[in-house]
């Protein structure tokens, strides 16, 4: 069994150019994270994978893209303003912050041995609240009245456009808007890689929904949401449920359940799915003065729908595949790290070899790497030993790797190799987009993978 560290994964993540420290060349800017060539390709194919589930493969689901700067009333009806806080505490002695919820898994800076307060020498100020919206002036002049805020969550944007998204695509309740973008948080205390960071990318629906009717969607969008990581290969035994306590609720709901995911740091949330009830579409028409009330024609009443929230994280799900995938095997006496990753997410679906850089074959390898890139994302490596060739590649999750030979060169005919199985098939060149098509599209197997 594979021991998955976050070391492990930051490593492999570096190396490979998955992620880069932000600004690294001025000695880094904390908690903030560059997505590399391989990085931005995993992390696009994770977001196309939930729009495409979410949003094109449903009739009852539109989306959305809003600007990240809204007007300022909005964060004063959703309760941002007043309440997105969280309770801060400082350390005289060593000057550190902390988050006051968190002290007990919080190490002291001073001696990381013990949590912080627990040292003799810590000196903690009483808990204060700390709001975590990002504030920016619009305009050249820096006074109250420019402020504006980077918004901490997509849904605002949402809501603020239920009446013009409904009326322009005619949906009828129940449906839902969808959006995938940039959201912002002063966190305190951020950190594990990309587990918590102060710019992150949300991938969010909101689903408006008839009173009454609320409890039955979200134990719908409960269940949808955590299958939707097993399909895209997160094993089972990786995730679980958890129900929030009435007293961990946010502000706006009545219910809520975190999909958790096992991470290295232990059992932690990967995206939460509330039932948000009418509590923003009534602030918004109570702020802005707009009748936002939904018109039911059948039973002609005005009502304020009711919203399930399946909330996720594209960076943390980005992670979840990333550590889940990981695993450490041996090969011909050889160890071999490779990353397991669902096909749909994989950065590069395939990768072209020449065996030799010889007889025609760089050329022919050529024509086949064309061939298949305009299907595919796709990689060429001639340099090196085929071995260490197919480990690149193993390393970085591609599924599968062709090879052109000798025998190619008579009679047309690659070999086709599995990341997983590591089995080959001969294959002639005019069959390889189909093949691939269907191996690509196919339901993965997790026969060779090992749990953690
Ligand atoms: N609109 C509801 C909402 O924003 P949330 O639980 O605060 O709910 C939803 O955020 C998801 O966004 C989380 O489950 C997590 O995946 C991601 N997320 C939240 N804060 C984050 C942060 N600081 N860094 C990375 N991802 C974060």
């Amino acid at each position: 069994m594979t021991e998955v560290t976050m070391d492990k994964i930051v490593n492999l993540a570096k190396r490979r150019g998955f992620t880069f420290q932000s600004s690294e060349i001025y000695g880094g800017l904390a908690s903030c994270w560059d997505y590399g060539p391989l990085g931005v390709e995993l992390k696009r194919n994770v977001k196309n994978a939930w729009w495409r589930d979410m949003v094109q493969a449903r009739d009852d689901i539109v989306g959305i893209d809003c600007s990240i700067l809204m007007h300022p009333r909005v964060w004063e009806a959703s309760g941002h303003l007043a309440g997105f806080s969280d309770p801060l505490v400082d350390c005289r002695e060593c000057k550190a912050r902390f988050r006051a919820d968190h002290l007990a898994t919080s190490p002291c800076p001073l001696k990381p041995s013990k949590m912080a307060g627990q040292f003799e020498k810590c000196d903690l100020t009483e808990a204060r609240q700390f709001n975590l919206m990002f504030k920016t002036f619009m305009g050249p002049v820096e006074d109250t009245a420019s402020v504006v805020y980077m918004r901490p969550e997509t849904a605002q944007g949402i809501f603020v456009n239920f009446k013009n998204v409904q009326t322009t695509s005619r949906q009828k309740i129940p449906f839902g808007i969808a959006q995938v973008g940039k959201s912002f948080r002063n966190e305190i205390t951020p950190g594990n890689f990309l587990f918590r960071t102060r710019e992150f990318e949300q991938m969010e629906m909101e689903f408006f929904v008839k009173p009454g009717d609320d409890d039955q969607w979200f134990a719908y969008w409960t269940q949808a949401r955590l299958d939707w990581y097993v399909k895209y290969g997160i094993r089972p035994a990786n995730l679980r449920l958890r129900a929030h306590a009435a007293d961990e609720l946010a502000h706006y709901a009545k219910g809520c359940a975190d999909v958790e995911y096992n991470f290295p740091i232990g059992w932690s949330e990967l995206e939460g799915i509330a039932n948000r009830t009418d509590f923003d579409l009534r602030r918004h028409a109570e702020f802005s003065g707009k009748d936002l009330r939904h018109f039911d024609e059948e039973t002609r009443e005005h009502y304020f729908p009711y919203v399930i929230e399946p909330a996720a994280g594209a960076d943390r799900a980005t992670l979840a595949f990333l550590v889940d995938a990981y695993d450490e095997d041996v090969v011909d006496g050889e160890p071999r790290t490779l990353l397991r990753l669902h096909p749909a997410l994989a950065p590069m679906k395939a990768a072209v070899f020449p065996l030799m850089r010889k007889d025609g074959q760089p050329e022919k390898a050529g024509t086949v790497y064309d061939l298949l890139r305009q299907h595919f994302s796709v990689d060429y490596d001639q340099a090196g030993a085929i071995g260490r060739r197919y480990r690149r590649q193993d390393e970085i999750g591609t599924p599968y790797a062709i090879t052109i030979d000798h025998q190619t060169m008579q009679d047309d005919t690659v070999t086709l190799r599995d990341r997983d199985s590591m089995e080959q098939v001969r294959l002639p060149i005019d069959r390889l987009v189909g093949e691939l098509q269907q191996r690509l599209t196919a339901p993965l197997t997790r026969s060779s993978a090992v749990g953690r």
